[in-house]
């Protein structure tokens, strides 16, 4: 598989740190500027005639030249069963999960099926830009074989679980504390520093597991502690009333996940919407991370996530971006952006769309520790790349003629404007796959 190392021409745009926190300083541009690519690595970056004289004889050349190049995006939260679930009518969560969600989700028992869906979906998330996402496959094993085995073809980093859940659920997605731990076990032994690939121990939600399915998380998240904790947190009212009913003794939500030592620095919370003061105590605190999920947040009827709120607490709750298909209702990065910018509006505050590039990718990289690896252009990180087209579409183009020269305003249309569309290329491990892999 390997390559002849890669000339990718274009403007790069770098993130050294939080647009947010170190203002104009955090981005720069190179306008006519190019990264050499070598065994899926980036090996230099800077001034194009400077990297085209230092490319090894053979290399080859991509010319985007007046396309932006960045880091791929990351995904923070998203459930690959469900691509057959994105744009289900007319519930809020608890209906839409039993009406909608757990139908489909038996369906992946199946290893053919859930082989096919892993590829539909690993197609779209490059065709869409994002090149490494934290993943939820189904309660069965082999969705999660299906679903690290195509991951792996592909050379993609990608984090993903076994869905644990023992009530409240279909009796077929439905394992044991005990089955739920040597299935997890297995999978962690059989998958994790695989490749690119990382382990996500995935109790579903507090309303899902008992209190003995926690404990085993718990001792698996001990057990484990290079692997990440993914689950679902104060989404919904109802959930969240549902909590205190199957856990009378706890004051919050937050504090069951506390109990069974499911709260960390590699434990993301998916939503985080409806949260007591000591339930961003407590994430705070612990270095968790809050996953935010505006369009699945708007379509679901969820509510309203508080950015403001969570960056201003001492210390800050660490907070990602993710689409969380299939209650989110697009792939989108950009287009999850968009939907975040207005969550944003609707509660008074404001996100710069340096901050919102900073998110999908560095800013996303670092709250699953990846930074040292993706989510950068940086020589030495690995080489997942994307190429926006600011004028891809009739309206894209006709709305950047007035904006011309102004990258904050180029970097805002982009992401209330674009989509897939959007994406000339994505590279992943050096090597191009918007277009579908071999
Ligand atoms: N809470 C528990 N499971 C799910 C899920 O699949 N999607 C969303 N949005 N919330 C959940
Ligand atoms: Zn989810």
């Amino acid at each position: 598989m390997n390559e002849p190392a890669r000339v990718i021409r274009g403007r790069l745009l770098i993130f050294d740190d939080e647009p947010r926190l170190a203002g104009d300083k955090a981005m720069r541009l190179i306008e006519d500027g190019a990264a050499l690519i070598d065994k899926g690595l980036i090996a230099a970056l800077g001034k194009a005639s400077e990297i085209t004289a230092k490319a090894p004889a053979g290399a080859r050349t991509d010319d985007h030249s007046g396309k932006l190049i960045l880091p791929g995006f990351i995904d923070t939260h998203i459930h690959y069963p469900q691509t057959r679930v994105i744009a289900s009518y007319g519930a809020q969560l608890l209906e839409w999960l039993q009406k909608y969600t757990f139908v489909e989700e038996q369906k992946l028992r199946d290893p053919r099926h859930a082989d096919m869906v892993a590829r539909f979906f690993l197609d779209e998330l490059f065709r869409q830009g994002t090149t490494t996402a934290m993943v939820y496959c189904t309660v069965h094993p082999e969705s999660v074989d299906a679903f690290f085995a195509e991951s792996e073809r592909r050379g993609a980093r990608m984090i993903a679980g076994k869905v644990m859940m023992d009530r409240n659920a279909p009796e077929a997605l439905c394992d044991t504390p005990q089955l739920g731990y040597d299935q997890t076990n297995a999978l962690i032994q059989r998958w994790r520093g695989k490749g690119r690939l990382d382990y996500a121990i995935s109790p579903r939600f507090a309303p899902t597991s008992t209190e003995a399915q926690l404990e085993a998380s718990g001792a698996l998240a001990r057990e484990h502690p290079e692997a990440y904790v993914q689950t679902h947190l104060c989404e919904n009212r109802a959930e969240i009333a549902f909590v205190r009913e199957l856990f009378p003794w706890t004051k919050t939500y937050t504090e069951v996940y506390a109990r069974y030592g499911l709260l960390g620095p590699r434990s993301v919370f998916g939503h985080c919407i409806h949260l007591e003061e000591s339930e961003v105590d407590l994430l705070a605190q612990s270095g968790s991370i809050a996953a935010f999920c505006p369009t699945s947040n708007l379509f679901l009827g969820s509510g309203l996530f508080d950015m403001r709120r969570l960056h201003a607490h001492s210390p800050p709750v660490r907070v990602s971006l993710a689409t969380d298909v299939g209650g989110g209702t697009s792939y989108s990065m950009l287009q999850t952006a968009n939907e975040a910018y207005k969550v944003l509006q609707m509660n008074g505050q404001s996100w710069q769309a340096a901050q919102a590039f900073y998110q999908m990718t560095l800013g996303n990289a670092r709250a699953l520790g990846l930074d040292q690896r993706v989510g950068s252009l940086r020589a030495g990180a690995e080489a997942d790349l994307i190429v926006l087209d600011p004028g891809a579409t009739p309206a894209m183009a006709h709305r950047m003629e007035a904006v011309k020269g102004d990258l904050a305003e180029e970097l805002f249309i982009l992401m209330m404007l674009g989509d897939d569309r959007a994406i000339a290329e994505t590279y992943v491990a050096g090597r191009p796959v918007k277009r579908g892999t071999i």
